[in-house]
């Protein structure tokens, strides 16, 4: 008798267990399928692994997405780097460079805050450039100058700028920030250096080395506030986002000091 009560008791308690386990499934499916795609428009757009992987580092402020008329991520998609380093006329392209040479430098390294591109990987010249061109990548002054340059242009001009020498490298630096480094894994923030050179480089990942300081720090921050929004799968602006501002400033701070501007000479890497 008290053996079948607790043999009841028991199966009571593995039915309402059981019961729990079912409704935290059908609420996780509504959050996946049903919440985060309203909220967050672009979230399913990487395929439902990349949803769940990223959902697993929530963003401080994902309610307030970025606006959802923007144009999505970048059409140029993935990264291909081998048929791009096959198609630039870096002659060709030099001759158009004459045109961004006034902001750009007369070598693709400049003084003032705009961008460096020497040394720039093809891939990543490309992409933004593409980006400009498309709208993906809002920029009233690049978009004007991107939109009258042609696929070839851009090829050409993505072929010279990578082969101009970069800034010479600055010593070792006295203090690499943690999040260049190691990250941040509790924020789901992976250190810059494995995307940006250092530990590892990943197609499409920029050179940053001696870019200016508030140029890095403003596409940071434009990056956090989904104004600028051309990353594939969000990359950066998941990164981003979790930063504090004296962290994006440590950051950008290493790297406009990694290299010497004025003293080019750096053979770039090979693109890879
Ligand atoms: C009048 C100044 C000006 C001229 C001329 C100019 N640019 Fe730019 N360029 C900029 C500025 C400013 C930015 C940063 C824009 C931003 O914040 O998105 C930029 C950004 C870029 C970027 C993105 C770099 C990166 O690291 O993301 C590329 C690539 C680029 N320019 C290529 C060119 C090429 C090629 C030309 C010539 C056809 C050119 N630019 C002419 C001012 C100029
Ligand atoms: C998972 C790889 C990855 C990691 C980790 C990463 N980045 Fe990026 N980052 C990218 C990619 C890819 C782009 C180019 C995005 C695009 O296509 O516009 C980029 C672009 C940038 C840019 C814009 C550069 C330019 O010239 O326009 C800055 C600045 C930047 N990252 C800084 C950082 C910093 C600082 C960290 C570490 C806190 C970091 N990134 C970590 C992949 C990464």
């Amino acid at each position: 008798m008290s053996a079948h009560g607790g043999g009841t008791f028991a199966s009571a308690g593995v039915r309402r267990s059981l019961l729990a386990l079912a409704a935290l499934a059908v609420v996780a499916v509504l959050v996946a399928f049903f919440w985060l795609p309203r909220v967050k428009p672009d979230f399913v757009q990487g395929g439902l692994w990349d949803a769940i992987c990223r959902a697993a580092g929530v963003p401080r402020n994902w309610s307030a997405a970025v606006p959802r008329d923007d144009a999505q991520a970048s059409r140029v998609a993935s990264v291909f780097t081998s048929t791009l380093a096959a198609g630039g006329d870096v002659g060709h392209g030099g001759t158009l460079a004459l045109r961004c040479t006034m902001c750009h430098g007369a070598r693709g390294v400049s003084s003032s805050d705009v961008p460096n591109l020497a040394g720039q990987y093809a891939e990543v010249t490309y992409k933004q450039l593409t980006d400009y061109k498309n709208g993906q990548r809002r920029h009233a002054l690049m978009q004007g100058l991107a939109a009258g340059l042609s696929e070839q242009d851009i090829r050409d001009l993505a072929a010279f700028y990578a082969q101009l020498p970069r800034p010479s490298p600055a010593g070792p630096p006295t203090e690499v920030p943690k999040l260049v480094s190691v990250g941040d894994p509790m924020r789901n923030i992976a250190p810059c250096a494995t995307c940006h050179g250092g530990i590892d480089k990943k197609p499409g990942s920029p050179w940053l080395d001696g870019m200016s300081q508030a140029y890095l720090a403003a596409q940071m921050q434009q990056f956090a506030e989904g104004a600028r929004r051309n990353d594939t799968l969000g990359a950066m602006r998941n990164i981003a986002r979790q930063m504090r501002p004296e962290e994006v400033d440590a950051v950008a701070r290493y790297y406009a000091t990694r290299a010497i501007i004025g003293h080019e000479g750096a053979a770039p890497e090979p693109a890879r």
